[in-house]
């Protein structure tokens, strides 16, 4: 499978983080006190305030850029931990006054954000405030069914579910038992990956996007897409939370059937590919069909795939490397930004949501970047460029 397909060079690695350091800084003096949009209107992002769930991303993009500064363009470094440290100011005042924090997405909030800051620059402000996103994040599991509420209020049947994607929420639990010692994140987390990876994961390793469970009793109950084409086809970028969720979920719990289940996840993706690598929304679709790409999905399957090869070996090791150097080629040669008067944004082409015939999805961000898209490529470089320390 895609034997002869060319995986990206280290030149081009450079290239590419070159060109996106300097990409994130020119946005700097539009997104300091605001954030991006989710989305971008024909290939521009505007600006928003810090309240929806994707206003992390920029921020790592932010923290991403001001790693690569320090070693390649040491000038740009201060002005952008600067601006990570007003993010972090931003994103302590929204968790202290509740701002928008009443669903499950403290991880894609506040790992590459605060726990970033922390981490990179020892931000106590954002260790305050990733803590606080922790305790919040904890409020919404349910004991009768061990998992984590997606979305909505907790105490209506209809919301009673999880979603595939939560599983890039649970490092954030994690950091905070490390750091606190108290153990009841982890132990949340824990519970609510076993859940999640027992029934998402369909017996052809494709995966529901989100999955009902009885209020009463706390018995799986059944799946259903939210974002996908249909009930029962594997939405792109739910396949590639899969990837990278089933990578995490073995770093951070060491059981050894979430290799099985990452392998399982990983090949289904690969298998499903049209002929340049770069996924359309729904991996129902393939070459010939008239569907928009999500590209976001193959920087993150390709994230989760460098994360699972640190504790593979040989031809395997050998193989999801491989694949993800291909995939960030095709991004690299055909779907990334070269030329700042095209987009504000990185990487073109993806798609957040995309009605169908079949679901009663919003209809925003079709072939547009996306914030996480744009992160997510740029951590991929970052980690075929260095020892990258995660912000998971
Ligand atoms: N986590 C929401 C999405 O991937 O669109």
């Amino acid at each position: 499978m895609f034997e002869n397909m060319p995986v990206i060079t280290d030149d081009e690695i450079k290239e590419a983080l070159d060109f996106s350091t300097k990409q994130v800084v020119s946005n700097l003096p539009e997104f300091t006190y605001k954030f991006q949009k989710a989305y971008s209107e024909d290939n521009f992002y505007q600006p928003i305030e810090n309240n929806y769930w994707t206003t992390g991303f920029w921020t790592g993009e932010v923290w991403l850029a001001y790693e690569y500064a320090l070693e390649h363009a040491p000038h740009l470094a201060e002005e952008l931990k600067k601006v990570g440290e007003i993010h972090i100011d931003s994103f302590l005042d929204r968790i202290d006054r509740k701002i928008e924090v009443e669903h499950h997405d403290m991880g894609f909030l506040y790992s590459p954000s605060c726990v970033a800051g922390y981490k990179l620059i020892g931000s106590e402000k954002g260790k305050e405030a990733a803590i606080k996103a922790a305790e919040q994040l904890i409020t919404r599991y349910h004991p009768i069914g061990e998992f984590i509420q997606a979305w909505g209020a907790m105490d209506e049947p209809g919301n009673y579910r999880l979603i595939i994607d939560c599983l890039l929420n649970l490092p954030l639990l994690y950091w905070a038992s490390e750091e606190t010692g108290d153990l009841k994140y982890r132990e949340i987390a824990e519970k609510h990956i076993h859940t999640a990876i027992k029934n998402v994961i369909r017996d052809d390793y494709s995966t529901w996007h989100t999955f009902f469970f009885n209020m009463q009793t706390g018995e799986p109950d059944h799946g259903e897409t939210c974002q996908g084409y249909r009930n029962g086809s594997a939405w792109a970028r739910g396949q590639a939370w899969g990837i990278y969720g089933s990578a995490l979920a073995y770093r951070y719990t060491g059981r050894k059937e979430y290799v099985e289940i990452f392998k399982g996840v990983t090949n289904y993706f690969m298998e499903h590919l049209p002929k340049d690598m770069v996924p359309f929304w729904d991996l129902e679709f393939t070459d010939g069909d008239d569907q928009p790409r999500d590209s976001s999905s193959a920087s993150i399957a390709a994230c989760g795939m460098l994360e699972m090869i640190k504790s593979l070996d040989g031809e395997e090791k050998a193989l999801y490397k491989k694949y993800a150097m291909q995939l960030m080629k095709a991004l690299f040669d055909n779907y990334a930004v070269k030329d700042p008067s095209v987009s504000n944004g990185l990487v073109l082409h993806s798609t957040y949501s995309n009605r169908s015939p079949y679901n009663t999805c919003n209809h925003y961000g079709v072939d547009e970047c996306n914030s996480w898209g744009d992160y997510f490529y740029m951590e991929a470089l970052t980690r075929l460029h260095k020892d990258w320390k995660l912000y998971w």
